[in-house]
């Protein structure tokens, strides 16, 4: 499973490359925003730094809604760097420029996934990846992990080639489970992916040998 880190903050992207785990970016507006990047510019600068920083793919969210606009915003997007894959919500409008992307050799993520069924639209449009929201769909009273089982199964049984990136990943545990439920790719804060390395008998275990080695 690879592992992309799922913010816009340039600090928090260093610390998960320097680690050597990190397979890619992901964003999108609301964390752009948190970051507090404004205007055209500065907005395509941000994806070409985070594309400099990580060897990987770097997901950019078009904010187009409309067919031929997606299309002219993902082009722009796609030209900052060949690492860029353009982010594209789960609308028909969405569907059709994807569909052109995949056409034209452009990476996309099809976003805002909530259902197999949308999971099937994208792969039938040729996304790279699909991006199903599974701590939305927890936080709703469903099971986000039980739907990324359900796309890798359906995906398998029909050959599809889009990739399946588990996104709004909450918690360690949340990564844990979609590895186990066959994601290609857990895009995640910092947080949970820090979570993973902790253990209190590590801890523990750690403190007694440091102690031990006094005696050496
Ligand atoms: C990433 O591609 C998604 O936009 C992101 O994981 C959404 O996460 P959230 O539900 O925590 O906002």
């Amino acid at each position: 499973m690879k592992f992309f880190i799922d913010t816009a903050n340039l600090a928090q992207i260093k610390e998960a490359n320097d680690l050597g785990i990190l397979d890619g970016v992901t964003t999108n507006p609301s964390l752009m925003a948190k970051e507090g990047i404004k205007g055209t510019e500065a907005i395509m600068n941000h994806y070409k730094t985070i594309c400099e920083m990580v060897d990987g793919d770097i997901s950019a969210e078009v904010l187009s809604t409309t067919f031929n606009e997606i299309v002219e915003e993902g082009k722009k997007l796609a030209a900052i760097h060949p690492n860029i894959v353009v982010k594209v919500p789960m609308i028909k409008e969405g569907i059709k420029a994807i569909k052109w992307f995949t056409d034209n050799g452009i990476k996309t993520n099809c976003t805002l996934v909530f259902s197999a069924g949308q999971a099937i639209l994208a792969a039938k449009a040729g996304a790279t990846y699909v991006s199903p929201f599974i701590g939305r769909i927890d936080d709703s009273g469903w099971d986000g992990v039980q739907l990324i089982a359900q796309i890798v199964n359906i995906y398998s049984i029909q050959g599809f080639k889009t990739e399946v990136l588990a996104a709004s990943i909450r918690n360690p545990n949340h990564i844990i489970q979609c590895a186990e439920a066959g994601a290609d790719v857990c895009t995640c804060p910092l947080e949970p992916i820090l979570g993973l390395l902790k253990h209190p008998l590590t801890d523990i275990g750690l403190a007694k040998f440091l102690e031990d080695a006094k005696k050496m």
